[in-house]
């Protein structure tokens, strides 16, 4: 490796090092010395100017949207808006053992029918993801497999095998031996993630970078990494549970509200369909404290389960905690059941949950909230063919929320009856669905739990 390549640079002020030192001796400041690849382009007076370019005139500009390829697993494409853009770089991240190396197996070899695939693994041996392949039943001819870790290396693999896919597993493994800097660390990781975008913008092969989640939940390399590629996906889930939630984060090509939902089995990922019927698959016949409710995840309305349980503090502060929804929301939504319905909870402890570990940060699920409490808190359970939607404002009003009809359609198509929403101007006429509008909380309770 040559050292004179790379200089240490001042994070705060700039101040340029050719040996790492502690306090930068320019500001002064401790520990803010990053080791980066000294830039070689001629700069400078004297030096040769790089190709200058002209303005263009807006009117001239020729747009071309990105060629879009679908990977073949719809639940992925969904999540990157239609299928993936040709040149685009794509970051999987994830807690480690999420499923990030299955899912990107299996899209290999979806894509493989399409193009050449490079799959760079630096986790694993050629062997280990042999035997992996083997278990999903994966044998594509077009699907390469490299064990390799090394930036430049990768570059010249590219460049001589010329994919027209490639999958790095996982950037936390690349380095650039020209770095003194450890593998994974921010150095290393932005520059390979540079190396990387220069090598799927300049040969236009498409790229997904595997990268694990830290414990404070950012992807190792600060939020770099997600700056620098154009589409970021989180791939979530509880380890105890089997199915997976693909997020979009960020994308460049498209919204990210979309979700994607896999079930891990023996033999991968699985596609989930219809995410509602398998969320709401272990609801129990008739329990207080249960209510369903219809969030839009995108463009894809789902039902979920929201649990509720209030039970007397026992000596101290009473508890309360939150799974999958915003804990200061909950209580918001307690100190309005408290205020506006005469519910006494203070002497309580509460927890809410929605049921399979999904998160959910959309208002419209305030009411099923409020109710599941309610109900909890009353010992009266809700019937069954009940589906429950709304935002719940401070003094208690039910207020409107968006697509209504795309969530009752959804609701209807599950077999529920019974919809309390919010009492809108146009409430949608759905076929087999008894709708109650409702304009305050303390009215819901009592259509739903009979006061
Ligand atoms: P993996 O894709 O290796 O996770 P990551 O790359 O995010 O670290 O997934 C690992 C887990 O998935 C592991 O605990 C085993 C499980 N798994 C299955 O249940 N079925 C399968 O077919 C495969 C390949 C993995
Ligand atoms: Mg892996």
């Amino acid at each position: 490796s040559d050292k004179n390549k790379t200089v240490f640079v001042c994070r705060e002020c700039g101040y340029e090092s050719i040996k790492w030192v502690g306090k930068c001796p320019a500001c002064s400041s401790w520990n803010t010395m990053d080791e980066e690849m000294k830039f070689t382009g001629s700069k400078g007076a004297f030096g040769q100017l790089p190709k200058l370019s002209s303005p263009v005139s807006i009117k001239d500009v020729k747009f071309e949207a990105g060629k879009r390829t679908t990977t073949g697993i719809q639940e992925l494409d969904r999540v990157l808006g239609g299928g993936i853009v040709d040149g685009s770089l794509v970051l999987i991240g994830g807690d480690p053992g999420i499923g990030k190396s299955t899912i990107l197996l299996q899209t290999s070899s979806s894509l493989a029918k399409k193009g050449k695939v490079i799959y760079i693994s630096g986790e694993e041996s050629i062997q280990q993801i042999k035997l992996r392949a083997d278990r999903l039943e994966i044998a594509e001819e077009n699907l390469f497999l490299l064990a390799e870790t090394e930036i430049n290396n990768i570059k010249e693999a590219v460049v001589k095998y010329n994919p027209d896919f490639l999958i790095v597993d996982s950037i936390q493994t690349a380095y650039n031996s020209e770095l003194t800097s450890a593998p994974g660390s921010v150095t290393q990781v932005r520059e390979c993630t540079a190396a990387l975008m220069g090598i799927a913008k300049n040969t236009n092969t498409t790229t997904f970078i595997v990268g694990h989640v830290t414990k404070e939940g950012g992807i190792a390399g600060p939020r770099i990494l997600e700056h620098m590629v154009d589409t970021v996906l989180y791939f979530e889930g509880e380890r105890h549970q089997s199915f997976r939630i693909l997020r979009g984060v960020k994308n460049r090509f498209g919204s990210t509200n979309e979700i994607g939902v896999f079930e891990m089995q023996d033999k991968g990922l699985r596609e989930v369909s219809n995410p509602s019927e398998l969320f709401l698959s272990q609801r129990p016949v008739e329990g207080a404290g249960s209510v369903v409710t219809a969030s839009l995840e995108g463009t894809r309305p789902i039902l979920v389960e929201v649990q509720g349980l209030v039970s007397p503090t026992n000596f101290g502060n009473p508890r309360r905690m939150t799974d999958g929804v915003d804990y200061n929301r909950v209580s918001l939504l307690m100190a309005v059941l408290e205020k506006r319905v005469g519910l006494y909870l203070n002497n309580s402890d509460a927890f809410v949950n929605i049921a399979g570990g999904v998160r959910i940060n959309e208002p419209a699920v305030d009411l099923a909230i409020a109710i599941a409490l309610a109900s909890s808190f009353k010992d009266k359970p809700i019937k069954r063919d009940w589906i429950v939607m709304g935002e719940v404002g401070l003094t208690g009003e039910v207020r409107s929320i968006n697509r209504l009809d795309t969530r009752l359609k959804e609701a209807q198509k599950l077999g529920f009856t019974k919809a309390l929403v919010p009492d809108v101007s146009s409430i949608p006429d759905i076929e087999g669905l008894e709708i109650y509008p409702i304009k305050d909380i303390r009215h819901g309770i009592e259509v739903v739990l009979g006061g």
